[in-house]
């Protein structure tokens, strides 16, 4: 440790993108410390050994980006699949496509519905909202889609994600829900969409492929700080509060119990994802993971099933999705003007500055870190580029 340039705290992708930059792009001697036993983050994915599926260990991930620079630096990595997500949600026994799109309002409404009909339908449901200023989540869901299929796809849903019945939910929780009225029943809309064809673990294998790049697993970088030379610079993509011994409070997140089984049929659900809308079904959905790679030899007698609870985390649960509210914010930005005074670190990745980022945002976000650092202070630094 004491002869490294740069120090990393998590192997997840924003740790990997500046490792994979500072090693090869500067030659800087990179070690990466990481609390669990395995590279990847929260994108790590491990091969099931009943199956030999692919299974995404921290939920389903599924690659999307608008960003070409990003698209392109990780192309550099892996290959895509020409993957693309439709998932799927059950309510009251039915299934509909999702997000909300035509085939959906036509199914629901049981009838055939040109876009400006179903449009015209929608605005008219929205109407018992005109004029009043949604006070809380329900409102301004029933304000943008109405009241129909807010009760059907979203109430439930979201009180099950929550915990919370959506009339005690800030409005300012969702500033739209996507409806789309033509029959494009693609989840994301981004140009450049797909699954890595040797899986994601994978990925994280190449990039840190490098031999100034060093890993140690299984180490939390709090056992190890005391014992870091001061002057070495530290990316840190752990949690911003863990950082500063909670000494504000803790930041409020959302977590996930994934419960993981084996069934005996080569198709279980006949797609990826299967939300359940309905209240009175405790799991949020399900993932069917062989469905992300139908181009594999994947066996036909078996399938793996993952069923997903929501619930909030306490001090021990992996931390997903940021809560955000108020208080939250407020307590974030008091840790962040701490973390601009702290001498030599800079703080990264979902954890370390306490925001939802799909993968592509990370590994932008990161790149974007890297051009910074190695123009700031590296320049002048240990090792001039
Ligand atoms: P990440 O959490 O991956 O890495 C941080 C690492 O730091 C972890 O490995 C952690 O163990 C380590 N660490 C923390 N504290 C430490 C300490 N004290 N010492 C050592 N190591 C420490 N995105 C997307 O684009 N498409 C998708 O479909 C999904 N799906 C999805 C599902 C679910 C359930 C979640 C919660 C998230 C997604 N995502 C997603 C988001 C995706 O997981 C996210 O973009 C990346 O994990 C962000 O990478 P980071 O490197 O920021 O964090």
């Amino acid at each position: 440790l004491d002869k490294a340039d740069l120090v990393i705290v998590g192997a997840g992708f924003y740790g990997a993108t500046i490792a994979e930059r500072a090693a090869n792009e500067h030659g800087l001697k990179v070690v990466i410390v990481e609390r669990r036993g395995h590279i990847g983050g929260n994108a790590y994915s491990e091969t099931d050994p009943d199956t030999g599926i692919e299974v995404h260990r921290y939920g389903p991930h599924i690659f999307h980006t608008p960003n070409d620079a990003v698209w392109s630096y990780l192309n550099r990595f892996t290959s895509f699949t020409d993957y693309t997500h439709r998932p799927f949600s059950v309510f009251r026994g039915q299934a509909y496509s999702l997000p909300i799109n035509l085939a959906t309002i036509c199914q629901f409404f049981r009838r055939q519905l040109s876009p400006d009909e179903a449009r015209a339908l929608i605005a008219g449901q929205a109407a018992e909202m005109a004029g009043r200023e949604p006070d809380n989540l329900e409102e301004k869901a029933i304000s943008l889609i109405g009241r129909p299929l807010y009760e059907a796809f979203i109430r439930g849903y979201t009180k099950k994600q929550w915990q919370t019945d959506p009339r005690d939910l800030p409005a300012s929780i969702i500033s739209r829900l996507p409806v789309r009225y033509t029959f494009d029943n693609r989840y994301f809309s981004d140009p450049h969409q797909g699954m890595p064809l040797s899986g994601y673990t994978a990925i994280f294998d190449r990039m840190l492929d490098h031999e100034n790049i060093h890993v140690l697993l299984d180490c939390d970088w709090f056992e190890l700080r005391d014992s870091i030379p001061r002057a070495v610079p530290t990316v840190y993509t752990g949690p911003i509060d863990a950082y500063f011994g909670f000494s504000e409070g803790r930041l409020g997140w959302r977590t996930c119990d994934f419960s993981r089984s084996v069934v005996a049929t080569g198709d279980y659900q006949g797609t990826a994802m299967m939300n359940y809308a309905d209240e009175e079904t405790a799991h949020t959905r399900i993932v069917e993971y062989r469905h992300f790679h139908p181009e594999r030899d994947y066996p036909v007698d078996r399938s793996v099933i993952v069923h997903e609870y929501a619930r909030s985390a306490g001090a021990g649960d992996e931390p997903y999705y940021p809560i955000d509210t108020l208080a939250d914010k407020a307590l974030y930005l008091r840790y962040r003007a701490l973390a601009d005074r702290e001498p030599n670190v800079h703080f990264g990745g979902r954890l370390g500055t306490y925001r939802y980022l799909d993968m592509h945002q990370a590994i932008g976000a990161a790149l974007k870190e890297w051009e910074r650092l190695r123009t700031s202070e590296f320049a002048h630094g240990r090792k001039a580029p």
